[in-house]
């Protein structure tokens, strides 16, 4: 299969699976590491269905996900990073703001990408070298000055010891900016950087799973994606911080938070 073809059944996948999420009954919501960190039962039913689909798509490929501890060899030659609900806090209290994100990668390197909203029909993919699309139409970062744009952020709510750097960042984004936005999915920031919607992302705390599909569509929407000084991403499974934004904002950015 081609890479455009495995992010064709990627996207079949994940409007599959996003059945799953809408009209949630019930939601049974456990902590994992601490009271921020939850995971619901259509956290694991999303990251089965996907799992069982992409399997069949791909036999023998190997899946790095968020739920269930599954984390096989990144470095594998046929490899999907599967965060099944991107925004599980804003899932569990009903703010109709979470994705379906996955990433496939050919020994360490992520070729192809789908990030699924499903409360607005929006897919978000990219294909390594081929561009970044949502709903099918090219997208493009924005050109304009970091004064002149949103910026988002996350909060790193599972690293407390980040609090008072991440707010003092995003006191100095919004000074910088023409606003600030702390939307509650990661995978959805870095995809509104790509459709030119935010001027930049910024996170001091994130996992493999969050970033590796918004990733490739940001840099294929002509953006780049580093750590927040500027260095490049680790390839390790290791929470890394992350700033994605487009050359020119990415540089103001890094000059701001010194
Ligand atoms: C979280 C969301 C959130 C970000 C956290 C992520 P999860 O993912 O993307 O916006 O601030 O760092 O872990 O836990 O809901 O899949
Ligand atoms: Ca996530």
């Amino acid at each position: 299969m081609s890479p455009r073809e495995i992010c064709a059944a990627i996207q079949t996948a994940e409007w599959d699976a996003a059945k799953l999420m809408r009209q949630p009954h019930d939601i049974l919501a456990e902590s994992k590491t601490d009271h921020r960190d939850l995971v619901t039962q259509y956290d694991r039913a999303v990251q089965e269905l996907l799992m069982e689909r992409l399997s069949a798509a791909l036999p023998g490929a190997r899946f790095f996900c968020e739920e269930n501890d599954r984390h096989d060899d990144l470095q594998a030659e046929h490899l999907f990073i599967i965060d099944p609900i991107d925004g599980t806090m804003n899932f569990v209290r009903r703010l109709n703001h979470s994705a379906i994100s996955v990433a496939y990668t050919r020994f360490g390197r992520v070729e192809a990408a789908a990030v699924y909203n499903p409360y607005v029909d929006e897919m978000f993919s990219a294909v390594r070298g081929e561009g970044a699309f949502l709903n099918g139409k090219p997208i493009h970062v924005d050109p304009a000055p970091l004064g002149e744009t949103v910026i988002c952020f996350g909060s790193a709510p599972y690293n407390p010891e980040l609090t008072e750097r991440t707010f003092e960042l995003a006191r100095r984004s919004y000074l910088t900016g023409l606003d600030v936005r702390r939307q509650g999915s990661a995978a959805l920031d870095l995809c509104s950087v790509a459709a030119g919607r935010a001027g930049a992302y910024f996170e001091l705390s994130i996992s493999l799973w969050d970033y590796a599909a918004g990733a490739l569509i940001v840099s294929e929407a002509g953006g780049q994606v580093t750590r927040v000084d500027g260095s490049p991403l680790p390839w390790t499974g290791a929470k890394t911080s992350v700033l994605a934004a487009e050359a020119g904002k990415a540089a103001e950015f890094l000059e701001m938070a010194k």
